[in-house]
Parts: C-alpha cells; sequence; structure tokens
C-alpha cells in the first residue's frame, strides 16, 4: 500500500508523509494522457523560411542586453527542420500526448483578418499533426504561445488594443480550427496569460519588454477576451462535429503562508488570486476575485454584461502549468504577485527542497498535490519539469545522468497519483517540459528543462535517464503494481 498520513492544519496545508510509488494499487484512468511538451520559438528556429515572419520574441531578444546569453531564437533546436526526428524521440519514449504550439507568424505572418494566410506553414503542421497521429501520439495544440506577430505590435498596439486583436485572434483560430480540427482534439487557447501580461507588459523582462502599472491589467482583459471569444467560435461552429475540447492554461507556484500569521495567510490566498485567479474567476466563476479590484481600483477594466457571458464557463478543463512551491508573506501591495513572496527559505533557515538551475523552481511534491487539490475536479497538467542544477556546465555525459531530474519527476508524478487516487482530485493529464532542451526565454540556452539533451553545436539530441523513466511512468500509473 501507499503509506500517505495526512494531518491538515488549520491553515489548509496538507503535511503527507509518502513512501515510494512500488507498492501502490492506484490506478489512473486508461484515457490518462501522459506527454512531453514544447513551444515554437522555443524550438522551430528557421525564422525566415517558408514565409515566416517576425514575432514579438524575434524583435526582443535580438535587443541587447535583453537575453541573458545574448541569443536568439533564430535556430533554437532547430525541429522545424528536424521535426521528425523529434517525432521518433517521442515515440521511442512512448508518450500517450505531445503538447505543442502553432506558431501565428507561419499562419498569417502578418497577423490581421485582412492579411495572407501562408500555406506552406498551415502545411507543415498538418504534416506534422499527420505524423503524430499515424504514430498514436494525441496531439495537445497551444495556439499561443506568446509570439505575437510583430505586425499587429507595429500596426496597433498588439494586445492593448481590445477591438482588434480580439478580432485577429479568433480569426487566426478559425483558421486554425479549419485547417486542423478535424484531427486535433485538445486546444489550448493561451498559455500562461499572467507571464505574458505581467512580465511582457509590466516587469518587461519578456516581449514586448514594456514597464508600468497599467497595460498588464488591460492586456490580461484583453487576453481573456479573446479567449472566450475563441471558444465560442469553436463551440458555435466546430466543437460538434469536431467532438474536442478547447480551454486555456494557466501558470501558478503553489502558495505557502510563511508562519501562521493571519496576514501571511491572507496573502498567500490573495497570491494565488493575483496568479490564477485574475483569469481562471472570470472564466470559471464569472467575475474577478474582490481583492484584485480592492487593489487595483479602477485600473482592472471591467467586463461588459455581453462579455462576461461570454468568458464565464469558457473552458472545458483547467491547465495549469506548475513547478514548484514559494513561500509567501504580506507586505504592501504588490500587484505583480498579491504578494510578497521569500522563495524557498523556511522561518528555521532550512530549505523547502532541492535547488535548481532556476533560481525560481525548488522541487517540493507535497506542495503539487496541495494544489492539485486546491483547483480540484477538472484539472489537466500541461507543464511540470525542473532544470538540473548546473547541467549547462556539464558534459554530455554527465548531464544525461539526470539524476535530480529523474527524483523531481517520481515525487511530482506520485503526488498526482496521490491526489487523484486519494484525495478523488480529477486530473486528465500530465506533460513534463520539456521533450527537448530549448530556448528559455530571458535565460537563452543556459537553463536546460529537457529529457533529451541537445547539443546547440551539431543539434545531436541524446536521451538523458529521465526519458527513460519517464517511459517506464507513462505506463506505470495504469498497472496494479
Ligand atoms: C513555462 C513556459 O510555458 C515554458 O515556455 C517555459 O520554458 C517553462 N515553463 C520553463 O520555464
Amino acid at each position: 500500500h501507499l503509506l500517505a498520513v495526512r494531518i491538515t492544519s488549520d491553515t489548509g496545508i496538507i503535511i503527507i508523509l509518502t513512501v515510494k510509488m512500488a507498492a501502490t494499487s492506484a490506478k489512473l484512468p486508461q484515457d490518462f494522457l501522459w506527454g512531453l511538451a514544447t513551444a515554437s520559438y522555443q524550438i522551430e528556429g528557421s525564422f525566415d523560411q517558408d514565409g515566416r515572419e517576425p514575432s514579438i520574441w524575434d524583435t526582443f531578444s535580438k535587443i541587447p542586453g535583453k537575453i541573458k546569453d545574448g541569443s536568439n531564437g533564430d535556430v533554437a533546436t532547430d525541429s522545424y527542420r528536424l521535426w521528425k526526428e523529434d517525432v521518433d524521440l517521442l515515440e521511442s519514449y512512448g508518450v500517450k500526448s505531445y503538447r505543442f504550439s502553432i506558431p501565428w507568424t507561419r499562419i498569417i505572418p502578418r497577423g490581421g483578418r485582412g492579411d495572407p494566410v501562408n500555406e506552406a506553414g498551415i502545411k507543415f503542421y498538418r504534416t506534422l499533426l499527420e505524423e503524430l497521429i499515424g504514430r498514436g501520439i494525441v496531439p495537445f495544440v497551444t495556439l499561443y504561445h506568446w509570439d505575437l506577430p510583430q505586425g499587429l505590435h507595429d500596426r496597433y498596439g498588439g494586445w492593448l488594443n481590445k477591438k482588434e486583436i480580439i478580432q485577429d485572434y479568433v480569426y487566426y483560430a478559425k483558421i486554425c480550427f479549419e485547417a486542423y480540427g478535424d484531427i486535433v482534439q485538445n486546444w489550448i487557447t493561451f498559455n500562461e496569460p499572467w507571464i505574458i501580461s505581467t512580465l511582457g507588459y509590466g516587469v518587461g523582462v519578456f516581449a514586448p519588454g514594456h514597464v508600468g502599472n497599467t497595460e498588464p491589467w488591460i492586456v490580461g482583459h484583453n487576453v481573456i477576451l479573446a479567449h472566450a471569444y475563441a471558444v465560442k467560435l469553436y463551440r458555435d461552429k466546430f466543437q460538434v462535429s469536431q467532438k474536442g475540447l478547447i480551454g486555456i492554461t494557466v501558470d501558478a507556484h503553489w502558495l505557502i503562508p510563511y508562519d501562521d500569521t493571519p496576514a501571511n495567510k491572507a496573502a498567500a490566498a490573495r497570491g494565488l488570486d493575483f496568479r490564477i485567479g485574475r483569469f481562471m474567476d472570470p472564466i470559471f466563476k464569472g467575475s474577478y476575485p474582490p481583492s484584485l479590484k480592492v487593489i487595483l481600483g479602477d485600473r482592472l477594466p471591467d467586463f461588459t454584461p455581453e462579455e462576461i457571458a461570454v468568458v464565464h464557463g469558457s473552458s472545458d478543463f483547467f491547465g495549469l502549468n506548475t513547478y514548484t512551491t514559494h513561500l509567501v508573506q504580506d507586505g504592501g501591495n504588490d500587484e505583480n504577485m498579491g504578494c510578497i513572496t521569500t522563495g524557498h527559505e523556511k522561518p528555521d533557515g532550512t530549505q523547502l527542497g532541492r535547488p535548481s538551475d532556476a533560481p525560481w523552481l525548488q522541487t517540493y511534491a507535497p506542495g503539487f498535490r496541495s494544489f492539485l487539490n486546491h483547483i480540484w475536479k477538472v484539472s489537466s497538467v500541461t507543464e511540470n519539469g525542473f532544470p538540473v542544477k548546473g547541467e549547462n556546465d556539464m558534459p554530455v555525459e554527465e548531464a544525461v545522468h539526470d539524476k535530480d531530474r529523474i527524483e523531481y519527476f517520481e515525487g511530482y508524478a506520485n503526488a498526482l497519483l496521490q491526489a487523484v487516487t486519494e484525495d478523488g482530485v480529477n486530473v486528465r493529464g500530465y506533460f513534463g517540459w520539456s521533450l527537448l532542451d530549448n530556448f528559455e526565454w530571458a535565460d537563452g540556452y543556459r537553463i536546460r528543462f529537457g529529457v533529451t539533451y541537445v547539443d546547440y553545436k551539431t543539434q545531436k539530441r541524446t536521451p538523458k535517464d529521465s526519458a527513460r523513466f519517464l517511459t517506464k511512468f507513462v505506463t506505470w500509473g495504469q498497472h496494479e503494481v
């Protein structure tokens, strides 16, 4: 038996003691989707091929100082050319599903509803999709993973222009539903709207690099509306015949109050309002969390009654990208986070978990289980992964023995299994980030998340031990063991 002792403290935090997987008789549903994930700008390269036009990430990454190692996605893992090798890898790992993103810039390179559709782009993803399906791999397609056509940004301010961007996004989504909806049954409208709006238009460390405290709320609002109107179109015109699911994916760390003080407990709750409630409450509950209105006042746009009727209920699943847990405290009105995050150090000076190569990420599987319980019911974990500390400085022979990544996946998969089989949480899928080491946005190529090592000079792919481990665990949740 899986040994789990749960002590529910009055903070609502669940402390779990577990033993390893081996003795459990627990099972996940047969149709549970285990998979791996990537995103277009992080892997494709071929930035000027076959009619592709620049996105805001092409522009941003070429501004000196924006990317820590001075790199960009011009070549990345060269997956636009080497895509078949990547599909071979997926097949060899035995995954059931592959989550990847279609870049708007290859489908409608200039972006707008009056601009030409690019047949070469349409054809490329059709071929990829057919290949995946032919090999029994279920595609999970993200329509927007941050690469807004630069043309739309220049023409009318991109995400800041409510009237234009919603119509253009819905048009782009329509082209994709028409081109692929007969063979794609899983759509994600947007990946991580908090990152898009707050890091892109508030903190300025991601494209397009704006800094300020009004734009993030406008952009976030417009993204919610663009999502909702695309879903409406899908449901009105495509869903019945194409029988697919459509939803949105948010990102958040699980938040634990630094200590038991009421102020810090409230800060943790507020932190989740600002990170995920900001998007998911309008969609699942029909309004923004009250704490946002209190802090932001008039800077938080309102939905009209007609708009909220479209937004409310506009996701068939709750997509969650989550990697870690943070300790949080009250203190000021940090509008980006809703609280002060104190990272991973506990009051007694010890660390929550094992550090990684990304300062924001430590492994802490119990937080994952708590998080799944918190969001509850219909959820799908669309990303989860670990960049092993120091991996980029290791030779490939050493990097492929990624024990810490295995430990991470094992802990998180265990927590997931417990959440499903013991706590009754309805989780439908789990995607590890990432199939390949790739362009980690503002960190460039220095932080590696892949279960496949990529030598960026030769583009040679070498499976890491974690890929072999995943191959086992893809089938592992299905059996009585
Ligand atoms: C979040 C994003 O969706 C993905 O693009 C990124 O590389 C990983 N998680 C890791 O930071």
